[in-house]
């Protein structure tokens, strides 16, 4: 019988280090931005229960959590703070006494070298739980600019290394870009929230930062999950505004947004694999219905390989402990 002609694609599994060389994607320490909760109090380590593993920590415990982090290899982290006091314009967001801002002279202080992401939003300090000023129930763009930009400066001036405004108003980066300058942040990046869908895989983040919306949902500021042009649409105004950096957000069920933002604009792409994808992957392991390790770990490596330069996810020091074991 005549042999058939097809090629050979299982030369290239057949072992281990032939698999290894041929790897398309690779994860280091270096891709993960691990997100911190920082809560008011002394000696807090409040496990937050939608996501087993995921802590909310108190200002004097701070200090073991970040000689962790930097023992993993870890080179970012993003800071949420969750107040005691809100208010209805979120006065907790720009005080100089404010929680991420004592968080972050804490952290520049032990580990210099270290970089503090500041998320820059209200919703963790206004007592309605949205994103910006609300009048008549409904979120104002241009008033909420101005309290943003006192956030951004504020933040940069208790030492943030990158801003990263995540409120979807619209003209955050131009406004937050001249406030940083005008204060004297010429040289402070902004990683823009650029691309931010209106999703239910926030869950578990709301009960962690306790920010969920007091009334209505936050359609008229976020994106459609439908929609994939709008986030081009988006992504190039935050660019002609002056972003440094883009995210996408979520991750896992946006694979494909992450791809298109990756192949049209050339700044840093980071993704941020949210609350409810790492929750997910929690409870189905603790159930023992899949392999914790193996399950998180296609995760992110799926992240990066849609583009992604880096990742924002709670996922980051457990996947810095497994590329450390193996
Ligand atoms: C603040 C903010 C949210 C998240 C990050 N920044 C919540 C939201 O928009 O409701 C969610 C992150 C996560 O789910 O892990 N606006």
């Amino acid at each position: 019988m005549d042999q058939i002609q097809f090629k050979r694609h299982r030369r290239l599994r057949k072992s281990a280090a032939m698999r290894a060389m041929v790897r398309e994607t690779h994860l280091h320490a270096e891709d993960f931005i691990y997100p911190l909760f920082i809560v008011e109090g002394e000696n807090k380590r409040n496990e937050i229960s939608s996501m087993p593993g995921a802590f909310q920590i108190s200002l004097d415990l701070l200090k073991d959590e970040i000689d962790e982090i930097k023992n993993l290899g870890l080179k970012a982290v993003i800071l949420f703070g969750v107040p005691d006091e809100k208010d209805s314009c979120g006065t907790g967001a720009y005080i100089d006494e404010g929680i991420v801002q004592q968080a972050t002279r804490l952290i520049k202080e032990q580990a210099p070298e270290l970089l503090v992401i500041a998320d820059t939003c209200l919703c963790e300090y206004t007592d309605h739980g949205h994103c910006g000023v609300v009048e008549e129930g409904y979120v104002q763009n241009d008033p909420s600019l101005e309290l943003l930009v006192k956030t951004a400066v504020s933040q940069a001036e208790a030492g943030a290394d990158i801003i990263a405004p995540s409120n979807m108003m619209d003209g955050f980066v131009a406004a937050i870009r001249k406030g940083l300058d005008e204060a004297g942040f010429l040289e402070v990046p902004i990683m823009s929230y650029a691309v931010k869908y209106s999703s239910a895989f926030y869950g578990p983040f709301r009960e962690a930062a306790n920010s969920a919306p007091q009334f209505g949902d936050r359609k008229t500021y976020q994106m459609d999950p439908a929609n994939r042009l709008e986030a081009l649409r988006e992504a190039q105004s935050d660019m002609e505004e002056g972003a440094d950096m883009l995210i996408v957000k979520p991750a896992l069920s946006y694979l494909d947004i992450i791809r298109d933002v990756r192949n049209e604009f050339n700044a840093p792409v980071i993704a941020y694999n949210v609350s409810g994808e790492y929750s997910l992957i929690k409870a189905a392991s603790i159930n023992g219905w899949i392999d914790e390790k193996a399950t998180a770990m296609e995760m992110l490596t799926s992240i990066k390989r849609a583009g992604a330069d880096m990742i924002i996810t709670y996922y980051a020091k457990d996947a810095a402990r497994w590329l450390q074991e193996t």
